[in-house]
């Protein structure tokens, strides 16, 4: 059966007030990497249609407010960092991080009596830093606990943060997620086809899907394949890897894991952070977290699919702003779609019966030391993936530190 209109509308917009935002409120989501504040301490970000502002106070403390002053709107994200929180740059009224004005400087002296601050109050959200990431709860109380993936805890990892401004709506990124065929035409016949007009050899061979399969776990979808001349035990298929509810991707092999997170920023903006993970070689030093804003079109507007993240994301963004599901014709090869839209809509009902949604963790002895999420170890070593094109594009992220 095809997707209404009404249903796509549900599972895509993001808004206050709207089931889908009310879901995705529900799970802390990364805002940005802590090193970016290095550089500039407030910053003006965007997150399920809020305009907001992200700041580090001069005591260290991190703090995410509506970008609005209440004195006369003046936006926060010229603001001052204070050792409360943040000073609004046009009258000097501060705010902490509970949103809370806690100095009125005019006021204060003019009518120390009068304590007008005390009736101010802006919308604040809690902010807490994990693994290099600075993560924000956007719901009600009570606040879950901020879940401790194990990339974000180890301590043997190097981590790479590339971060991608997407013109198109969540949903079409996760659904990629929840979609492991395209792996043979979006990655292996485009991409090579990209490849070949750049002069550059393939990238990869293209395995043929046989089986594919999905199994609902604790924490999101485990999703299975069994590629042609894989054998029946391989990796790929014994294990698979997961798409964490909701918004999440776990993907990669033993060495070179990863995090893609896919947060709304509107209905038709997505950011996506990626979190990607060098295992260390024993004996060699740590190297300094990096974080990279990557540009998805080149200078003349074209999208050059050359690696495999960016054949993906000309698969979200080609779909249009918001695709258009009462379009579609899902066939067997999108079960896992069907059974990702289907969790979606039993867990906004969840939401809507102000029940906890799947996955959320409140329980310390479960989130540590940290929470193991399950993947293949040997991850697409079927797809004989010459990778050389995809390591070549981590290696340029550039540190923008300092
Ligand atoms: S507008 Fe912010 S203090 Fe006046
Ligand atoms: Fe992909």
């Amino acid at each position: 059966m095809a997707t209404t209109q009404e249903q796509n509308d549900r599972l895509t917009q993001v808004g206050p007030g709207t089931p889908m935002g009310n879901l995705m409120r529900r799970y802390w989501q990364p805002v940005a990497a802590a090193i970016e504040l290095d550089v500039e301490p407030v910053r003006k970000v965007r997150f399920f249609g809020e305009d907001l502002t992200l700041y580090r106070s001069e005591a260290g403390e991190y703090g995410l407010v509506e970008d609005r002053c209440a004195h006369r709107c003046m936006s926060l994200e010229f603001g001052i960092p204070d050792a409360k929180g943040l000073r609004c740059a046009y009258h000097g009224w501060v705010y902490d991080g509970t949103g809370k004005c806690v100095e009125q400087p005019f006021e204060d002296r003019a009518f120390p009596e009068a304590r007008y601050r005390d009736r101010i109050k802006i919308t604040a959200y809690p902010v807490q830093e994990l693994g290099g990431l600075l993560f924000a709860y956007f719901g009600p109380d009570p606040v879950p606990l901020l879940p401790r993936w194990d990339l974000l805890v180890r301590n043997d990892l190097d981590v790479a943060v590339e971060k991608h401004l997407l013109p198109c709506n969540w949903l079409q990124c996760m659904d990629n997620a929840a979609d492991p065929v395209h792996f043979e035409f979006l990655h292996a016949a485009f991409g090579n086809y990209t490849l070949k007009k750049l002069g550059r050899p393939a990238g990869m061979t293209q395995a043929r899907h046989l089986k594919i399969e999905f199994d609902v776990f604790r924490y999101g979808i485990m999703k299975r394949r069994l590629l042609e001349g894989a054998p029946e035990d391989s990796d790929e298929w014994r294990v698979g890897h997961p798409l964490i509810f909701p918004n999440l991707l776990a993907v990669g092999n033993e060495g070179t894991s990863t995090l893609q997170y896919r947060i709304p920023i509107d209905d038709t903006h997505t950011l996506q952070i990626a979190y990607r993970t060098t295992k260390r070689e024993p004996g060699t030093e740590p190297k300094p977290i990096t974080v990279k804003y990557s540009e998805l079109f080149d200078e003349a507007g074209k999208l050059v699919a050359d690696t495999i993240p960016k054949q993906d994301m000309t698969g979200w963004v080609g779909q249009g702003p918001i695709s258009d599901r009462t379009r579609e014709h899902l066939t067997a090869s999108d079960k896992g779609v069907i059974l990702y839209h289907k969790l979606l809509v039993d867990n906004m009902d969840r939401v809507a019966r102000d029940e906890d949604p799947m996955g959320i963790i409140r329980d310390r002895a479960e989130n540590e030391p940290m929470v193991d999420i399950r993947r293949e170890h040997e991850g697409m070593r079927a797809f004989e993936v010459r990778y050389d094109n995809y390591f070549e594009h981590i290696r340029k992220l550039a540190d923008i530190r300092g």
